[in-house]
């Protein structure tokens, strides 16, 4: 495995990478989630390419850009586990020279849910995102449903902006109490540790009163909101049941949907999701 800092170092071994090439791009603090993308690369490239940048131009102000883990070492011995050919781990100013004055940004998606919490994150992502796959010209692209929107945000943007590049969704890995990993569950506090609980429950509420029949969106985000309120360590963010692929607000739920949250634990903002299909 070779860690490489520069993007002259990164563009010579893409160069001499031999056949396809699937990326796995992250922030690091890397765990089983991460993990599990890459082995997905790992079983379909012939060059894995992980990259590890902790991007501040999707952090808004006074969010967690500063405090946000960085667990280099253990993620390069972790990666090296799992036999990862290339590691991409520029600083900021290989990413951004100071003279850095581009964005790529896509519409209507970006402007709901996260995007609508978050202004400007989803630019700071599709931009970083964007360079990336031109470095690393990837045959593939691994990304987790965790992040569903911004799967989807990708997905569009490749699409609209012709990347060569598929995008690979892959599933949530979860904690044995349902609790989706994300690197900021390391800010949770013992107490907080268990008050997340409430996101699974409360999503796998829904999915069972899905599963017995009920198709209308505002009774299903009620039965979130009803479990969520309980917690009173948890502050609803939002909660919405949404279109799929456009993440437009549904009244029922008549094909394949997105029921999203955004929750606040203490100082912790943690984000899930679970798809719902009507005969899946
Ligand atoms: P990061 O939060 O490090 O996540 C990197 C990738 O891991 C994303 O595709 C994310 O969806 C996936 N992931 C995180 N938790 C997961 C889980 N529990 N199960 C499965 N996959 C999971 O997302 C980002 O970084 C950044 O926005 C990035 C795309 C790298 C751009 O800066």
């Amino acid at each position: 495995m070779r860690l490489l800092k520069s993007i002259a170092e990164l563009r010579e071994a893409r160069a001499a990478a031999p056949g396809s090439v699937g990326l796995v791009p992250t922030m690091g603090c890397l765990h089983e989630g991460h993990l599990s993308l890459v082995r997905l690369a790992r079983a379909k490239s012939d060059t894995v390419v992980v990259s590890i940048f902790v991007n501040p131009t999707q952090f808004g102000p006074g969010e967690d850009f500063e405090r946000y883990p960085r667990t280099m070492e253990a993620d390069l011995a972790a990666l090296e586990q799992e036999g990862v050919d290339l590691v991409f781990a520029p600083p900021v100013h290989e990413i951004y020279p100071d003279d850095f004055d581009s964005v790529v940004e896509v519409g209507s998606l970006t402007r709901r849910l996260e995007g609508e919490a978050r202004p400007g994150h989803f630019r700071g992502v599709t931009t970083v995102v964007a360079k990336l796959i031109n470095l690393v010209q990837p045959d593939r692209m691994y990304m987790g449903e965790k992040d569903g929107q911004q799967l989807r945000v990708l997905r569009k943007m490749v699409k609209d902006l012709n990347f060569a590049v598929e995008v690979v969704g892959a599933p949530t890995i979860r904690e044995a109490d349902g609790l989706a990993l994300s690197s900021r569950n390391r800010y949770l506090t013992p107490e907080e540790r268990r008050a997340a609980t409430v996101i699974p429950r409360a999503l796998a509420a829904a999915r069972e009163r899905f599963g017995a029949g009920e198709r209308d969106a505002r009774s299903l985000c009620e039965v979130v909101r009803a479990q969520l309120s309980a917690e009173p360590l948890a502050q609803i963010g939002y909660i919405s049941l949404a279109d799929s692929e456009t993440l437009e607000d549904l009244e029922r739920v008549d094909g394949r949907a997105m029921l999203s949250v955004a929750v606040q634990i203490g100082s912790t903002r943690l984000i899930d999701n679970i798809v719902l299909e009507p005969g899946a």
